[in-house]
C-alpha cells in the first residue's frame, strides 16, 4: 500500500537519524525483516482485536481472594491499557468465609501501607458475585487497588493489594 510504503520510509529516515540502522540494508528503503522492524516500531502489526479494549478478570482463574500474590498477578499479566476492564470475582460472605471488597488508595503511601481508612470504597462484599465487579481504567494514571476488610489485614498479610497504570495505545484505536 502506498500510505504504509511512505509512513514506513518517513520512520525509517527519523530513525536513521537516530540510530542509524537502516543503512545496514543497502536498498535502504525497506528492511528485510519485517515481523522485528514492526515490532521495534510500536507494535503496529497488532490487529484490531489486541486494539479493543480488554476484560480482565483480576487473579485469572483464582479470583479474588486471600493469599494469592496480586501484585505478582499484575507483573505478569499486565501492561493494562486505558478503557480496559478489571473483574474482581469474589463470593459473598457466608457462616464459614470472610468478606472481601475492593477499596482505591489515594497515593502510593496508604498503598504501601495498606492504610484502607484513608482509601475509598468502590464495591462492597456483595458485589463481587456472579459476573463480578467491573472497574474501568478510564484515567490516565496509576490506580491502587485493595481488600478493604480486616482493617487492612487482608491487603497486607493476605497480599489482596496491586498496582496498575494504564497505558495509552501506541497509534490509538484501529481505524
Ligand atoms: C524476523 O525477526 C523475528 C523477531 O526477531 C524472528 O522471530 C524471525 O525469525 C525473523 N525472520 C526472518 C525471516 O529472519
Ligand atoms: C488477532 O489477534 C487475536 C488475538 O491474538 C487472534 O486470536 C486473531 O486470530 C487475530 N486475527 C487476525 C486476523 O490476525
Ligand atoms: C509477591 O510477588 C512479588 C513480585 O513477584 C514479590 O516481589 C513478592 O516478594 C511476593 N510476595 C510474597 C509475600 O511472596
Ligand atoms: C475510552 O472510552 C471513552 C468512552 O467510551 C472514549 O471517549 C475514549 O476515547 C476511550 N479512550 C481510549 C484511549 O480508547
Ligand atoms: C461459604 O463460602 C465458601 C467460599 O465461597 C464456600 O466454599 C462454602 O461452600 C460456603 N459455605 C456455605 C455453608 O455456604
Ligand atoms: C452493596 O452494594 C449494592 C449496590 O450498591 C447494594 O445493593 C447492597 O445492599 C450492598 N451490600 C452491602 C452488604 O452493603
Amino acid at each position: 500500500m502506498a500510505t504504509k510504503f511512505v509512513q514506513g520510509l518517513t520512520l525509517c529516515v527519523i530513525a536513521t537519524s537516530m540510530f542509524s540502522v537502516c543503512m545496514a540494508n543497502k536498498d535502504w528503503s525497506m528492511p528485510s525483516n519485517y515481523s522485528d522492524w514492526w515490532s521495534r516500531f510500536g507494535n503496529r502489526h497488532q490487529n484490531k482485536t489486541q486494539q479493543q479494549p480488554r476484560n480482565i478478570i483480576v487473579g485469572g482463574s483464582e479470583h479474588w481472594h486471600f493469599g494469592y500474590n496480586y501484585t505478582s498477578w499484575a507483573f505478569k499479566n499486565g501492561p493494562f491499557y486505558l478503557n480496559d476492564t478489571l473483574v474482581f470475582k469474589y463470593d459473598a460472605p457466608n457462616a464459614t468465609s470472610f468478606p472481601h471488597s475492593v477499596y482505591l488508595f489515594p497515593n502510593f503511601w496508604s498503598f504501601l501501607n495498606c492504610d484502607v481508612k484513608s482509601a475509598k470504597m468502590v464495591a462492597n462484599s456483595t458485589q463481587g458475585v456472579g459476573e463480578g465487579f467491573h472497574f474501568v481504567l478510564k484515567k490516565w494514571q496509576p490506580y491502587f487497588f485493595a481488600c478493604g476488610e480486616r482493617n487492612g489485614f487482608h491487603c497486607n498479610n493476605g497480599l489482596m493489594k496491586f498496582a496498575v497504570m494504564p497505558m495509552l495505545r501506541p497509534f490509538g484505536p484501529w481505524p
